[in-house]
């Protein structure tokens, strides 16, 4: 594939999100949560680096990794929050330098449900919790009941709240706080909505089970509507996030078959169509058939495509999945942003590793491979110490690479 493909694709054409963001090209950095904020949930100035670096061409849009909405949402070691006025003026400080730079962010709203780790929750006195009491695995199960910390289902009440309250106050605070462009609702790869969407994970004997998708998902459009009238009743803000065919987070996956994916997703995406008609979406992000979570599915394990939903939804939609390919050939991404002019093409892990994707891609410059091993450690090692192209190996120190960064508030 040549570069001249490439830059006369739709790819480095202009695309608009809302009144007023307009992006100035469609690639798009998805949600990779990294574990570089404190214990406490508070973003670093390690995180201040890495969101300005990966901003620098103007107009991009980058959505911040998964951020916990509330002390409740948490289970997993160095990831940030939103919550808090420490971790909104820290974020404020972020999103500065990617305005600085005339670029955009999204914020990734995040509740781990079944997907927490039941000893850690214990440690700060919080309860384990999902849509019903489903174990994603026996050794979780094994390790709760131990700790004394079982999985119990949300209770209407404490689903009431995260309704009224915890995600509307976690928006409110990421867009008028904090200075995001955007929140995303993660409904994707197992986590809170997921564990609600899927039978699987959803035994539950209300209006909130599995008796069909539309009670499935009631909490989900519940949490969506609230968000859109605490925010003014515009939605052009709002994103979502989800994930059909990914096993991630012990979910079925392709294995609930063709159809009855597409027909319950099918309900899902339908009612987000709905809500962009009423109120507007900023866009629907979906993650393709050929991943899983933060793996890649092998080439014939793939079963199912996402072209279905370019039917269903109208607006903009983000797609992530191994477009990007390092020996260039870039077919999926060439074929899929040209067959369509609402697509953004999300370009993950080589985005770890590749601060500068966007130029290399429009350059043809050769990227350099991620390392899975630094994904989620608590120090500057495989996190700021990729360089932009022409400095591939900007020397540091093991000193620097130590660095566990200190809050920015
Ligand atoms: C280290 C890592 C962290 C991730 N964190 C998140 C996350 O916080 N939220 C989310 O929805 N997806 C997350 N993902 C999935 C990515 O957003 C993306 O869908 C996936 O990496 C596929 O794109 P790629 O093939 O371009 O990497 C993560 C993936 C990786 C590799």
């Amino acid at each position: 594939m040549s570069t001249e493909q490439v830059a006369q694709s739709n790819l480095f054409k202009p695309i608009r999100l809302n009144k007023n963001v307009e992006l100035s090209h469609r690639i798009a950095i998805p949600p990779l949560t990294r574990a570089r904020a404190t214990k406490d949930h508070v973003p670093t100035d390690l995180m201040a680096k890495y969101y300005d670096d990966r901003t620098k061409t103007p107009g991009s849009l980058i959505v911040a990794e998964g951020t916990f909405v509330c002390p409740e949402a948490v289970g997993w070691g160095h990831a940030p929050g939103i919550w808090s006025d420490r971790q909104v003026k820290a974020w404020k400080q972020i999103n500065d330098k990617v305005h600085a730079n005339k670029s955009f962010i999204s914020c990734q709203l995040w509740n781990l449900g079944r997907q927490a780790d039941p000893v850690l929750l214990k440690e700060v006195g919080i309860a384990y919790k999902s849509a019903s009491d489903v174990y994603i695995d026996e050794e979780t199960e094994k390790k709760a009941k131990e700790i004394g910390n079982p999985l119990t289902p949300l209770t209407k009440e404490e689903i009431k709240n995260y309704v009224e309250n915890v995600y509307p106050n976690a928006a409110q605070n990421a867009i008028e706080g904090a200075g995001f462009d955007f929140v995303e609702i993660h409904g994707a790869h197992g986590y809170i909505f997921d564990q609600f969407f899927q039978e699987t994970s959803n035994k539950r004997t209300d209006e909130y089970g599995p008796q069909s998708i539309e009670n499935r998902s009631r909490f989900f459009f519940e949490v969506l509507d609230s968000i859109v009238a605490r925010l003014g009743g515009d939605g052009s803000k709002v994103a979502v996030r989800i994930s059909p065919w990914a096993f991630f987070g012990g979910m079925e996956g392709n294995t609930r078959g063709i159809e009855k994916t597409k027909q319950e997703f099918g309900y899902i995406v339908e009612q987000l169509e709905q809500r962009r008609q009423k109120y507007g979406l900023a866009y629907l992000s979906i993650v393709e058939p050929r991943v899983s979570g933060v793996l890649s599915i092998e080439k014939d394990k793939v079963i199912g495509d996402n072209e279905w939903i370019f039917d269903l939804f109208k607006g903009v939609v983000l797609r992530s999945g191994t477009y990007y390919s390092f020996d260039k050939q870039f077919t999926a991404l060439l074929k899929d942003v040209n067959n369509n002019d609402r697509t953004l093409i999300g370009i993950g892990r080589p985005a770890i590793s590749n601060p500068d994707i966007v130029e290399r891609l429009r350059n043809g410059w050769d990227a350099v491979y991620y390392d899975r091993d630094t994904f989620y450690v608590q120090r500057d090692d495989g996190y700021n110490t990729y360089g932009f192209h022409g400095q591939e190996a900007p020397k540091f120190s093991e000193e620097q690479k130590l660095y566990a960064g200190v809050p920015l508030a």
